[in-house]
């Protein structure tokens, strides 16, 4: 029994690992990124398909999400994003064979204190000022790792901060500063064998962001890293992965102006066939959705959201002449006949970006793994 429900298909997930296997050519390996349970697809069925699909690595952002990769029976190297914070998550680096970001003294003296054999990859902050080493501190930092027995030293990395707005300079100031930095380890003697930039962006739009690994997100789900992007080579040919479904649960004649919803924000415009679909903001649909020329997809046809979101159901327009019934299906997001609602255009209208769209989508939406 469900009353929402996204599908993921996983031939769209294989394709766009070939696609951006094509981008970035035969030199950098993938490490798919299914942090926040894969951008809401479901990182452990993710995972195994991007894996199968040439992946060689995945990448999360806190270490119960590595953990879960391995309890599901996953051996591929894991990248913890940042560095543990907390002596659980240092556990679960060591327990679970996680490699992890370094980026100040307290983290490698932490890692190299668990006495456990770990790669660590050493972060630099190259613009972005989130977490990750100043250049100038990055040779001493590696240092510290040599100094410790059991680090490896296996992956030096930054992350770009604008790469998604294609003509925005700062990303090639981030790939000179990153490339400065690689340089000075090397005359300091580190040999670092794996360098990592690009994020889905920076892979599409910036070359120089490819290095020996890249670590796309947005991507693999089929998404485009900002819609200035999307019509770039290799970006229009990604395939949405996700697409969200909900039955029809009650529909009724509305008479003209009558108002509909909390607030009564909107009126009916004329008779017309008003109905309900059981998902709302808890499920992560967006409540201003419906101010902002939201829509759902019934009988092949877009239509509009009457008045605010609700917690739980949304009430919709389908017009006078509407033979909807009952038990019909409605799409939140993606296709139904020559209509569609992308996560992005979702975004857009909301003022949010394609990420936090489908991140939000909540556990109380099933999710359904098709050509696996
Ligand atoms: C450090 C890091 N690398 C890579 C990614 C993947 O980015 P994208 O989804 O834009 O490809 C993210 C996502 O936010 C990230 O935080």
């Amino acid at each position: 029994m469900t009353r929402s429900w996204v599908v993921i298909d996983h031939e769209a997930l294989r394709h766009n690992v070939a696609v951006i296997g094509r981008a970035v050519g035969a030199g950098p390996v993938l490490c798919a990124v299914v942090k926040a349970d894969g951008y809401g697809h479901g990182a452990v069925e993710v995972a195994r398909t991007v894996l199968d699909a040439g992946a060689s690595g995945l990448a999360v952002a806190h270490a119960h999400e590595g953990a879960a990769l391995r309890m599901a029976g996953i051996a591929a190297p894991v990248l913890l994003l940042s560095e543990p914070v907390d002596a659980a998550e240092l556990r679960a680096v060591v327990e679970h064979r996680l490699q992890s970001a370094v980026y100040s003294e307290a983290g490698v003296d932490a890692l190299a204190a668990t006495g456990a054999e770990l790669d660590v990859h050493l972060k630099v902050d190259t613009g972005m000022r989130r977490v990750g080493a100043e250049p100038a501190d990055a040779v001493a930092l590696a240092e510290r790792i040599a100094r410790s027995p059991h680090l490896r030293l296996l992956g030096l990395w930054t992350h770009c901060a604008v790469a998604d707005e294609p003509d925005n300079a700062f990303t090639v100031v981030q790939l000179e500063r990153f490339a400065e930095v690689a340089d000075r380890l090397r005359r300091a003697g580190f040999e670092v064998p794996v360098l990592h930039v690009g994020n889905s962006a920076a892979l599409f739009a910036h070359p120089g962001s490819h290095q020996d690994m890249v670590r796309p997100g947005i991507a693999l789900y089929g998404v485009a890293p900002a819609p200035a992007l999307a019509s770039h080579a290799g970006v229009a040919e990604l395939r949405p992965v996700l697409s969200w479904y909900a039955p029809v649960t009650m529909v009724k004649r509305v008479p003209a102006g009558e108002g509909v919803s909390y607030g009564h924000h909107r009126r009916t415009d004329r008779d017309t066939v008003v109905a309900t679909v059981p998902v709302g903001y808890a499920d992560g649909l967006p409540r201003r959705w419906g101010l902002r020329g939201g829509a759902v997809l019934v009988g092949g046809r877009r239509c509009p959201i009457l008045g605010v979101v609700t917690m739980d159901q949304v009430m919709i327009d389908c017009g006078p002449d509407a033979s909807v019934a009952r038990g019909d299906e409605a799409v939140l997001i993606g296709r139904q006949g020559a209509v569609e609602i992308t996560a992005v255009e979702v975004a857009m209208a909301t003022d949010t970006i394609a990420y936090e769209i489908l991140t939000r989508i909540g556990p109380r939406v099933l999710r359904r793994h098709v050509n696996r």
